[in-house]
């Protein structure tokens, strides 16, 4: 059940003949060049099987440093004479990128491109519309460098540097592993002095000693403990298991702790991106600060593959925190979840690490199409859920602070019920109704998905009036991330119906700008939006990036048909 895109294709572009997959095979070597039929119908259509491409190409361009390991084996010394100009000369490197090769080489015969990572996007845009090409990231999944290693003797500051196609739980994992394990337990016996020691981990210098001096009546413990120093990625989002940092970049997703840790455009301190003509941008800076000229990786983080193909990534992770508590909440209406949140954000403060809503149209979903999840709340008429979370360094101080939080709203009415996750599977399983909703819409049926931010105060009247406006042929449900202002007003129905479509569309957009809103809060524009950007963009700013997209490729073969409207692109 697709919904037909009324669109033209760009008689620009060429078509893919023989001698360019003879190219392609020759610049990424026969494995990385697939036309295998079923790949193909897997890299065509998107997550919600809801846009499909019919591009006889997938790309995998893998990373340089493997073709070095193979050339090592066929010609030992040619390998030596390569590796040596290399060193002496980092920059020829580009010589060997293979994004760079491929692009230049489509560039050159104007053969439209889709850069592809995860193939999570919620938008139409990881996907051909048409026949282009398909390069798809995940092959260049190496780590290049965690500042934690390179700076063993200084303070961390936790950049991780990796290339673009690193699964974004892969790299949640990685940090999570970064951890000095190094304990030592000091007996200070009357007798003498016994040590215990485990190491596991090493680097154990840059860490600060966490003392503890325990007197007992006849002998003294001293307890210096290395603190596990482990990290974690500054998002965090229920495509985690497929989505590529590269890809997260090219959105700008936000997800689920952007109320922490905010914005990727704040969290990336660099890139290396590819552009159209095979010119590779390094910006892959690693400073905090650096304001030398314009800022350009800002314009590939959120620019969805329509300036360039993002190949690197140098990210701040911030410290993982050893203290984390989950509240899975009930309130009456959509004010008190409203004014829980502005409670939340004064009295928990910088502790808050997300605040979630999802309302019972949302939950009766999830509880119906996904199995093992269950209300952790008795069954009652309540109209709204809200998930808390608070991440902070002190487990007894932090979890008093929530629990008074929530005792206090409780009192004056804001909370209905309540339940605190007791452990860590507990709380995997709040999360688990949260992030189960989109992946319960798809079951349900056919679904319109979208993704607005709005003023909190008007957010869920937007969703009242859908529903109204709707009557019951269509569920109509609200989800999404309250404490960022951006709502997931999602449309859920048997199957596509252009009349329920033509109730929803443009309201849904006008209704939007007309509250200053924007139409994509975090999915980004893709196909979808790309001919409605007007809702949330002066002219003047259109027709900006419309001169933007231009200069950086001015053959339009990246990503077309996606951001930008037809009308001023073909
Ligand atoms: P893809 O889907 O493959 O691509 C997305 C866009 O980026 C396309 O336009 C593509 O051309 C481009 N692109 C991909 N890789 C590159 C690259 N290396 N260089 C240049 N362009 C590239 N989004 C949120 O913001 N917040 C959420 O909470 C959230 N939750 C989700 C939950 C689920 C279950 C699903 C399915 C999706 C969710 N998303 C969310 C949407 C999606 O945007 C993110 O999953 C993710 O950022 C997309 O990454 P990806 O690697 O899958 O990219
Ligand atoms: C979410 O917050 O769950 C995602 O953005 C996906 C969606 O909007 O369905
Ligand atoms: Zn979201």
């Amino acid at each position: 059940g697709s919904t037909p895109i009324v669109m033209q294709r760009n008689p620009m572009f060429s078509t893919i003949n023989a001698d360019d997959i003879t190219k392609f095979k020759e610049i990424l070597g026969e494995k990385n060049v697939v036309q295998d039929e079923e790949a193909l119908l897997a890299a065509n259509t998107d997550w919600m099987r809801k846009y499909k491409g019919s591009s006889n190409l997938l790309l995998q361009p893998r990373t340089t440093e493997e073709v070095y390991i193979f050339l090592s084996c066929e010609i030992v010394a040619a390998c030596f004479t390569i590796f040596c100009i290399r060193i002496s000369f980092p920059h020829l490197d580009r010589l060997f990128d293979k994004v760079s090769q491929v692009l230049k080489y489509c560039n050159s015969r104007c053969l439209a491109v889709v850069p592809q990572g995860g193939n999570t996007g919620l938008v139409g845009g990881s996907v051909p519309v048409f026949d282009e090409v398909i390069i798809n990231m995940g092959s260049m999944k190496n780590i290049i460098s965690f500042d934690k290693v390179r700076r063993r003797l200084y303070m961390v500051s936790g950049i991780l540097v990796c290339e673009a196609g690193c699964i974004l739980e892969n790299l949640v994992s990685f940090l999570d592993n970064q951890g000095c394990l190094l304990w030592i337990l000091v007996v200070l016996f009357p007798s003498g002095v016994y040590f215990l020691a485990s190491i596991g981990g090493g680097c154990c210098f840059q860490f600060s000693l966490c003392c503890r001096a325990v007197w007992k009546p006849n002998f003294w413990i001293l307890d210096l403990t290395m603190p596990p120093f482990r990290f974690v990625m500054p998002l965090d989002l229920g495509a985690k298991g497929s989505c590529q940092i590269g890809g997260n970049v090219s959105t700008n997703a936000g997800g689920l702790r952007f109320v922490r840790y905010g914005s990727l455009h704040g969290n990336v301190l660099g890139l290396e991106a590819v552009l159209a003509n095979g010119t590779v941008l390094d910006m892959l800076g690693t400073l905090r600060k650096d304001n030398t000229g314009y800022d350009l990786k800002h314009l590939f983080i959120g620019s969805e593959g329509s300036l360039g193909i993002i190949s690197k990534v140098s990210i701040l992770t911030p410290p993982k925190l050893s203290s984390v508590n989950l509240a899975f909440l009930a309130c009456k209406d959509y004010v008190s979840c409203q004014n829980l949140l502005l409670e939340a954000k004064r009295k928990l403060g910088n502790i808050l690490s997300a605040f979630e809503f999802l309302d019972s149209h949302s939950m009766d979903l999830v509880l119906n199409h996904s199995e093992g999840v269950r209300n952790p709340l008795p069954p009652s008429m309540h109209n709204f859920y809200v998930l808390i979370e608070t991440t902070g360094s002190d487990q007894s101080y932090d979890k008093e602070k929530l629990e008074a939080f929530l005792l206090r709203s409780m009192e004056v009415g804001l909370i209905s019920d309540g339940v605190l996750a007791q452990d860590i599977n507990q709380a995997f399983s709040f999360w688990r109704i949260r992030e189960g909703v989109p992946e319960a819409l798809m079951k349900a049926g056919a679904v319109y998905k979208y993704d607005l931010s709005l003023p909190i105060e008007k957010m869920y009247d937007l969703v009242e009036e859908m529903r109204m406006r709707l009557g019951p042929a269509a569920k109509v449900v609200g989800y999404g991330h309250l404490g960022d202002g951006n709502l997931h007003l999602n449309i859920s129905l048997p199957e596509y119906d252009d009349t329920v479509l033509g109730q929803v569309e443009p309201f849904v957009y006008e209704w939007t700008s007309k509250h200053r809103g924007s139409i994509s809060a975090e999915h980004g524009l893709g196909l979808m939006k790309a001919n409605k950007i007007h809702y949330s963009k002066s002219t003047e700013s259109v027709h900006l990036m419309v001169s933007i997209k231009k200069l950086l490729d001015p053959n339009g073969i990246l990503n077309p048909y996606k951001v930008l409207p037809s009308s001023l692109t073909s």
